[in-house]
């Protein structure tokens, strides 16, 4: 048996006897937090913990690897629930082009963006892919991310949404951490259907649905529901398709505009409807009594300049809100999501309890890893993050331009 013991841990953050569903409105500004802690781990599974003062010891030191946290905190890794990590070539240049006055849907409706993207993923190898997202995947858990979902949606016909979902597939069993699969064929409609958005959808639900499924290779279907993409009606339409071939409904749900992409994931059952720049009142109502969790992508409104999403509201309205980065090359380059939270705090006027809430337990419901990750729980798996000693919780969110962490634990094992 493997096993592991952390010593010395200034403070535990988010240890819960028990998993939770999620974490909502007001209990949304506690973390519980155990002082001056230890923490053991049997075989990369948490077993117990407690604090210093009342360790009895050890009986059985046979094979026991031992960490001196120094007084760093430990807390669960994040969950990262909605990115893009698997694409073929960074888009600098429309950024440059921002920076000069063009904005994101001009920038689309010329050709770049999505389409930008999906014009060099089809020319990029299955292997070529591969190789640069596994640089990108072993450089957010450096960063601290536990668990991770990864869409598709740069292919758009069957043979490129189909190699990317194959290189997720290599992905999942390269590990070291769980990954969720999205097939989001519904990203954008390609040049060669720009006339046939009708022809597009049905593409998607007759071919592309049935030949993914026959390889289980998708977890969740998503839809970018927005203004010149996807609508309420053709969105509901793609993601009950989804649902009959086996895959839960996600939605980019009212990034640029009221588009009814909320409605359109709540009506669906979605897991999780993400970015939010454009709710208010009726998206907020129809939130409320579901299942779905509204999810924050503070990096994609910081870096296209975007209103900041009413987080204060959701929360004052008794909701959970996650965060996740959209690590993607056009709208946030950045999977790191010790920033995502700083920028909750900043940008978003949450608290940065409500930050980790919202990047530990609540994000890991967005991916369905609500029984397995994202908290400090006997029996859940063990990935974690160990700080460097820090004066408070507050200070990780705080001290936004250095680098906190000492160390990452995957399965029990520092990575
Ligand atoms: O979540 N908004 C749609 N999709 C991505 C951006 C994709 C891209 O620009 O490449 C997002 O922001
Ligand atoms: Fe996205």
């Amino acid at each position: 048996m493997q096993k592991l013991l952390i010593k010395n841990i200034g403070a535990l953050v988010q240890a819960r006897p028990k998993s939770s569903k999620w974490i909502a409105g007001k209990e949304m500004a506690t973390v519980p937090i155990i002082q001056d802690a230890w923490l053991a781990i049997e075989n990369g599974i948490i077993a117990d913990y407690g604090t210093m003062e009342e360790w009895t010891g050890i009986s059985d030191w046979t094979g026991l690897e031992v960490i001196d946290a120094n007084e760093g905190f430990v807390f669960p890794a994040w969950c990262d629930s909605h990115t893009h990590l698997v694409y073929a070539t960074s888009r600098e240049g429309e950024f440059v082009d921002r920076i000069k006055g063009l904005s994101y849907e001009e920038i689309a409706a010329r050709g770049g963006g999505i389409l930008n993207s999906s014009q060099k993923l089809r020319l990029a190898t299955e292997d070529e892919l591969y190789e640069s997202a596994c640089k990108r995947l072993d450089e957010v858990i450096s960063l601290g991310t536990g668990a991770i979902e990864i869409k598709t949606g740069y292919g758009l016909d069957m043979e490129s949404e189909l190699k990317m979902l194959r290189v997720i597939r290599r992905l999942k069993e390269r590990g070291p951490i769980r990954i969720k699969a999205t097939f989001l064929g519904a990203h954008a409609v390609p040049v060669e259907f720009k006339n046939d958005k009708e022809g597009y959808i049905r593409l998607l639900i007759e071919e592309m649905m049935p030949a993914i499924a026959a390889e289980k290779l998708a977890d969740y279907c998503d839809v970018f529901c927005e203004r010149n993409y996807f609508t309420e009606e053709e969105s509901i339409c793609i993601l009950e398709a989804g649902k009959k071939h086996g895959m839960i409904p996600k939605v980019h749900a009212n990034q640029l505009s009221c588009s009814g992409g909320v409605q359109a994931g709540v009506k669906t059952g979605a897991i999780s409807v993400d970015h939010l720049e454009y709710v208010g009142e009726a998206e907020i109502a129809a939130l409320k009594n579901s299942d779905t969790m509204p999810t924050l992508l503070p990096g994609a409104a910081y870096f296209l300049g975007l209103p900041w999403p009413p987080a204060r509201q959701l929360i004052d309205a008794g909701l959970p809100v996650a965060v996740a980065s959209d690590m993607n090359p056009g709208s946030c380059p950045s999977g790191n999501m010790v920033q995502m939270m700083s920028l909750l705090c900043v940008t978003h006027k949450m608290t940065p309890e409500e930050a980790i809430n919202a990047g530990t337990i609540n994000s890991a419901y967005a991916m369905g890893l609500q029984e397995t990750h994202g908290s400090i729980t006997p029996g859940y798996v063990a990935n974690l993050v160990i700080t460097k000693p820090m004066p408070s919780l507050a200070y990780l969110m705080y001290a936004f331009g250095s680098n906190l962490i000492e160390s990452v634990i995957v399965n029990g094992k520092k990575v």
